[in-house]
């Protein structure tokens, strides 16, 4: 009943049923054409309601009544099926009972958390990254959010920036796919069920490319870089059907994202014919005055609306503005138009027009919550995600020999870290610690040791005698060292990417005792720690990997699963190496000769040129060998595809996964190119003495590149062909032609 109901007040010209039935669009045209110009701006304002279901207060006051009076069209940090309906029911009051979208940053799960997302990327497994996402979607979904401010498709390759922790880590290629998993794990294949929200893709564009990796800093590079490295991951969202994009607190070349048209209207809604909305970030719309764009808050709605910015996320300034700027003839309505038609048609495709409350059912909301499946899936994807960057001695998985094991460090017994950053219903409850991991998982036989030794952060050196006391009473060692959840994430850029404290101090005097130490280093970006790296048996990188880390590490360490995650990011050894991304290496006109000599070379005087650990680097409990590579021919046309065929072979005793790795050079081209550039990968699980033939097809596209006209092009000339196990580990290569 109701939803004739409302389809009767949306078109009072047509048949009641009809009405329903009629395409979006013509249901929007209908809506649009009985708005006012104040509930058409209405529309384009988003507010934060954390007060708005907390006791009564001004702000909560005036919040609700201009949400009755059709002044809202967008709520984030609104949570919970209860919550949403009340709230929603107030939005219904309005004269056109326009309904509300509830948002929130769902970013890593929602109750059940799963790995940061870079510890997802880590897994390079679509399967995994996408489950992830469906599960977030799903809980969110039953807690009446429709919208979640997420996927971060920002290409981070600079670890000095604390968000780095929320994409897909340095490279394009791997970015696209990841953003592509995660749209499609958001929303699923079609907007409006009730186990899916709108994805959000973001942020809109470059942000990770911060000067000097200092958040909301500017961001100056050539258009060439922004298409080539930064923009096909958002392109790859909007291809796989991304609801929203957000655009971000950066300038591009001197002007803010969010005044940007160049990125909003010429490439998103113009070449790519984008059919969602743009939200700014929080407050983008507003610091474009502090910026020095923006003369000032009226200024500012002008130029975002001019320039894109479909609706304004708690800058308010489309509130107060934009009807007096359309009024004095300094926008035109039609943009405003065009930006509501966007929103409305987002709440369409939801149906939250038929049905307002579909998405607030606390029946749903019980049941899905606490469904024991989302915590089996947060535990698949953490083990996925965790790196082996070291096993020497085969220290792991631990032997069953060592009766005593010693668990010492500042996040053994750590449990809100381990949801990391971006976690709105972090429940301490739920997660298991690396301690309790391995308590429940080893057999009474083994007698657990604790000591914390230090704190993260302090130079507190008191806890290091009972540590190596413990230490000497046990086997072996595990020790966790890293960050606290809060040193990565937004505005949590580091100088120093060291290990802070007095952790390394710790293992030094731990590595005294000479007992094997198997080191667990959490954090939400690249860490420094080149003595652990130098003098440990091994390392895992753990990242922050959610409510089931300790499971999943207890899984890894007692052998019960083979880690086969490999590093979506470049470990440099000194900051000075930054930027290090690995497709940011190019030959220079004075390469590093074969023989390491460096004398005016291209290099440093006091560090070698490489990385600690390599893009796409990480071990396995067995050994994979590449062996009989079979390129289908020397040379391709332009219309033609190349095979590239190799063997891969599990030579180990367990069986494993592993990221197989194509990286193409252009060794001569109008625009220099990188010395290597991923541009495929298989994943690929062995059993013991198991081989398997793969193969990975090279076409025109995959030559390409953008020149100095900004021209999507592939010269004809000779490719390096490299098939390997990471971008520093080169197994087979070949060459292959393109003809013109
Ligand atoms: C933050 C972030 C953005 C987030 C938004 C809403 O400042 O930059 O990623 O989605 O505000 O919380």
């Amino acid at each position: 009943m109701r939803n004739i109901f409302l389809a009767f007040l949306l078109a009072p010209t047509l048949p009641l049923v009809a009405q329903a039935q009629q395409p979006v669009e013509q249901r929007i045209t209908n809506l649009l054409q009985q708005m006012t110009l104040e509930e058409k701006v209405g529309q384009l304002n988003q507010y934060s309601g954390r007060e708005l279901t907390g006791p009564a207060s001004a702000r909560k006051n005036d919040q609700l009544n201009a949400i009755r009076t059709g002044q809202v069209g967008s709520m984030l940090n609104v949570k919970g099926a209860q919550s949403t309906r009340e709230i929603q029911a107030e939005a219904l009051k309005s004269r056109l009972h326009i309904p509300l979208l509830f948002s929130l940053d769902v970013i890593h799960g929602y109750k059940t958390v799963f790995p940061i997302p870079l510890g997802e990327a880590a897994s390079w497994d679509m399967d995994a990254i996408r489950l992830g996402a469906h599960v977030a979607a799903k809980e969110a979904a039953a807690a009446g959010i429709h919208w979640t401010f997420a996927p971060m498709v920002d290409v981070g390759r600079d670890p000095r920036w604390g968000r780095v922790m929320e994409g897909a880590g340095e490279d394009t290629y791997l970015g696209a796919q990841i953003a592509r998993a995660r749209v499609l794990g958001f929303q699923g294949e079609k907007l409006g069920g009730t186990d899916a929200v709108m994805a959000c893709a973001k942020h809109f564009a470059a942000y990770g490319a911060a000067i000097a990796g200092r958040d909301y800093n500017a961001v100056d590079m050539s258009l060439q870089q922004l298409w080539e490295t930064y923009l096909p991951p958002f392109r790859a969202a909007a291809d796989a059907g991304v609801a929203t994009f957000m655009n971000s607190f950066n300038t591009l070349n001197g002007v803010p994202a969010t005044g940007n048209s160049y990125l909003q209207r010429d490439i998103l809604k113009g070449k790519w014919q984008y059919p969602g909305f743009v939200v700014s970030d929080w407050g983008s719309i507003r610091e474009m005055v502090p910026w020095g764009y923006a003369l000032d808050l009226r200024d500012a709605a002008q130029k975002a609306l001019t320039a894109g910015s479909d609706m304004d996320m708690e800058s308010d300034a489309y509130h107060g503005n934009l009807t007096k700027l359309v009024q004095a003839g300094k926008v035109d309505v039609a943009l405003v138009d065009e930006a509501v038609r966007r929103i409305l048609r987002k709440k369409f495709e939801l149906g939250l027009f038929n049905d307002p409350y579909k998405f607030s059912s606390t029946g749903r909301e019980k049941q899905v919550l606490n469904d024991p499946q989302n915590r089996q899936a947060a535990r698949q994807v953490a083990r996925k995600s965790l790196v082996l960057l070291k096993n020497d001695n085969q220290a792991l998985p631990l032997r069953r020999e060592w009766g005593k094991l010693a668990i010492i460090g500042p996040l053994a017994k750590a449990k809100r870290d381990l949801d990391g950053s971006w976690v709105p219903e972090a429940d301490t409850t739920l997660i298991t610690s690396v301690y309790e991991g391995l308590d429940q998982r080893l057999d009474a036989k083994t007698q657990l040791l604790y000591a914390k030794g230090c704190e993260v952060l302090g130079d507190s050196r008191a806890g290091f005698a009972q540590a190596v006391e413990t230490a000497k009473n046990a086997d072996a060692v595990v020790l966790t060292v890293g960050e606290t959840w809060d040193m990565s994430g937004e505005a949590k850029s580091r100088a120093d990417i060291h290990l802070p404290g007095v952790q390394e101090e710790l293992f030094q005097a731990l590595k005294a005792t000479g007992k094997p130490i198997i080191v667990l280093v959490f954090g939400g970006r690249p860490l420094i720690f080149n003595t652990i790296a130098d003098q440990a048996d091994a390392i895992l990188m753990a990242w922050w990997p959610g409510a089931e880390g300790g499971h999943a590490l207890a899984d890894v360490l007692s052998g019960d699963y083979n880690p086969a995650g490999k590093l979506p990011i470049t470990f440099p050894r000194a900051v000075g190496q930054i930027p290090i991304a690995y497709n940011q290496q190019y030959s220079t006109g004075r390469p590093v000769t074969k023989s390491g000599d460096t004398k005016y070379r291209s290099a440093y005087i006091d560090t070698p040129n490489t990385p600690r650990y390599a893009f796409g680097y990480g071990l396995s409990y067995t050994k994979f060998t590449y062996s009989d590579l079979q390129i289908s021919r020397p040379q391709l046309a332009p219309t033609e595809t190349v095979q590239v065929q190799f063997t891969l072979t599990n030579t180990g005793s367990v069986a494993g996964e592993e990221v197989a790795q194509l990286y193409l050079h252009d060794i001569v081209a109008s625009t220099v190119r990188p010395l290597k550039e991923l541009k495929d990968f298989q994943k690929v699980l062995l059993k013991p003495g198991e081989s398997k033939t793969l193969t990975f097809n090279i076409t025109k596209d995959k030559l390409a590149f953008y020149n100095q006209q900004l021209a999507w092009v592939a010269e004809p000339g000779e490719f390096q062909l490299m098939v390997g196990s990471a971008s520093d580990d080169i197994r087979l290569t070949g060459i292959v032609e393109l003809l013109p």
